[in-house]
């Protein structure tokens, strides 16, 4: 039952990941087509910045951080799962997981969170 919620939540989260990094994708590698600004311009640190201090930006970041994270973990998880393991070894890689996704999941909110706080020109 428990391994059946984990999966679930592995696929459920591909729609939250497909639309909000199709939103990234806009803003990185087409912004002349949605934003009429060229890529260089929209890949530039000042505007990052500006950018930076939407609190939808920092939200859907965040969320798309913990769901891109959650699925890449898990299907991470799933691969090294399939190795013949002794129960402590499997309790071992699940633990490592979890601290390695905790970890990138703080990295990944202090650079949105240090881009909202940000204050131009110290
Ligand atoms: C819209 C984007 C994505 C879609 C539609 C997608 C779709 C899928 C699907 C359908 C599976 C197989 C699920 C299963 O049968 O258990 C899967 C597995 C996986 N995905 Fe994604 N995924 C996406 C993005 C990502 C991203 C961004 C990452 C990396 C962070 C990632 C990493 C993985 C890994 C590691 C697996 C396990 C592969 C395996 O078991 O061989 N995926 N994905
Ligand atoms: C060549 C492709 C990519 C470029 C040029 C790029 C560029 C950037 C930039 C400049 C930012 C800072 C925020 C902003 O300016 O809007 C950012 C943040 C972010 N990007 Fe990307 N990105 C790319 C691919 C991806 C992919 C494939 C993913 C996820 C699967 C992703 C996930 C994120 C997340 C979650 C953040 C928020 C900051 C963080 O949590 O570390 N990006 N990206």
């Amino acid at each position: 039952m428990r391994e059946t919620r984990l999966w679930s939540l592995h696929i459920l989260v591909l729609p939250i990941i497909a639309v909000l990094l199709g939103a990234h994708f806009a803003v990185m590698h087409y912004a002349p087509v949605f934003y009429g600004m060229s890529v260089e311009k929209a890949r530039e640190f000042s505007t990052m910045i500006e950018r930076g201090k939407s609190i939808t930006q920092l939200v859907l970041y965040i969320l798309l951080l913990a769901a891109g994270l959650y699925h890449g973990m898990y299907g991470v998880r799933g691969i090294i799962r399939e190795l013949p393991l002794t129960p402590t070894l499997a309790k071992l890689v699940d633990v490592g997981i979890i601290a390695f996704g905790l970890f990138i999941f703080a990295l990944g909110t202090y650079v949105t969170w240090w881009t909202y706080s940000y204050k131009i020109g110290g």
